[in-house]
């Protein structure tokens, strides 16, 4: 009998036992998550582990620091455990092939949390992320329509080099831009999703571009590097959210601090809350087999200064955040 049927079975005789409550209960999920760049990032793990811990999932974590090789590590940590499940948060796109033939090898399911990979899709159950495209495409929509009529120079922070969020996250804000052509890119490095980097790469943009006063906006892949940038606006001189507008992706609630405070105009809403419909649809396959859809994708909501941003910012905070 293979293993994945076995856990089926036991998760069925168990939810008879429980009066027919359908779940698969004493699962034990490994997360590989990616580390803690970014407010989002550590949320997102918070709220991983409350819903684990809600579930009765017995959750074993492993932060990577930012390393492929410790998720590999961590991974093959998990199937020697013989764990029920393994959820992934991918720190870029490729070299995941062999790791997850071996999960597959060993009848664990994997789940994809937030990020894609390049490789056949038969190499996880499913990928619980946001339509990444979308969300550029989202706050290239709104510059198209702030800046109608304008020259407009944008400088972009992007993401972690080879993670699929800042491949995916160019191509649709360019592809928002691209019949609009007095909106242009006119510099884009990566600020690998801190405040930290967005705030360094930020200072060297304004020193290239002559101090600022050429830059007519900012787009960054995540708020924490808007956040960052935004700081090295204010030393430069300039006004961030007049000056030189600003817009990003996830809607943490430091961005809607920036927003209350004139100093960032416009957010896509990433939610941290992954692993809720991961856990549910794995809870749901334990326990009748039934096989999810090959990717659960979440909301992309704008949100401007016109939607009470000290409100939002209030409500965010207790998310996880
Ligand atoms: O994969 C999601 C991205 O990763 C978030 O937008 C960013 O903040 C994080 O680091």
């Amino acid at each position: 009998m293979t293993r994945i049927l076995k856990t089926m079975l036991l998760g069925s005789a168990i939810a008879l036992a429980l009066g027919g409550s359908g779940l698969a209960a004493d699962l034990t999920v490994g997360f590989s998550q990616i580390g803690s760049e970014s407010g989002w990032r550590a949320a997102e793990t918070s709220v991983t582990k409350l819903e684990a811990e809600k579930r009765g999932i017995d959750l074993k974590f492993a932060d990577a620091q930012q390393k492929q090789e410790n998720q590999i590590k961590a991974i093959r940590g998990f199937i020697a455990q013989g764990v029920d499940a393994i959820l992934v948060a991918p720190v870029v796109a490729t070299g995941w092939e062999s790791v997850l033939e071996e999960a597959k090898d060993a009848e664990i399911p994997v789940i994809l949390l937030d990020r894609g990979i390049d490789g056949s899709p038969d190499l996880y159950m499913t990928m619980v992320a946001s339509d990444q495209v979308l969300e550029g495409k989202v706050a290239g929509e709104w510059l198209v329509k702030d800046a109608a009529g304008k020259e407009c120079n944008v400088v972009e922070l992007q993401g972690t080099t080879g993670s699929s969020p800042a491949i995916n996250r160019k191509k649709g804000f360019e592809e928002a831009i691209a019949g609009t052509p007095t909106i242009k890119i006119i510099r884009s490095q990566t600020g690998d999703f801190t405040r930290a980097k967005g705030k360094e790469v930020m200072e060297g943009f304004l020193k290239a571009e002559g101090g600022g006063k050429n830059i007519c906006a900012l787009y960054a892949h995540n708020d924490d590097m808007a956040v960052g940038a935004i700081q090295a606006i204010k030393e430069a001189g300039l006004k961030p959210g007049a000056d030189i507008k600003v817009v990003s992706i996830d809607a943490v609630p430091d961005i809607f601090k920036a927003m209350a405070d004139g100093e960032a105009n416009a957010t896509v809403e990433l939610t941290p809350n992954m692993a809720g419909p991961a856990f549910d649809v794995l809870e749901k396959f334990m326990a009748d087999g039934t096989m999810p859809p090959k990717q659960i994708i979440t909301e992309s909501k704008l949100y401007t200064p016109a939607d009470e941003p000290m409100k939002v910012y209030e409500e965010k905070k207790g998310l996880g955040y």
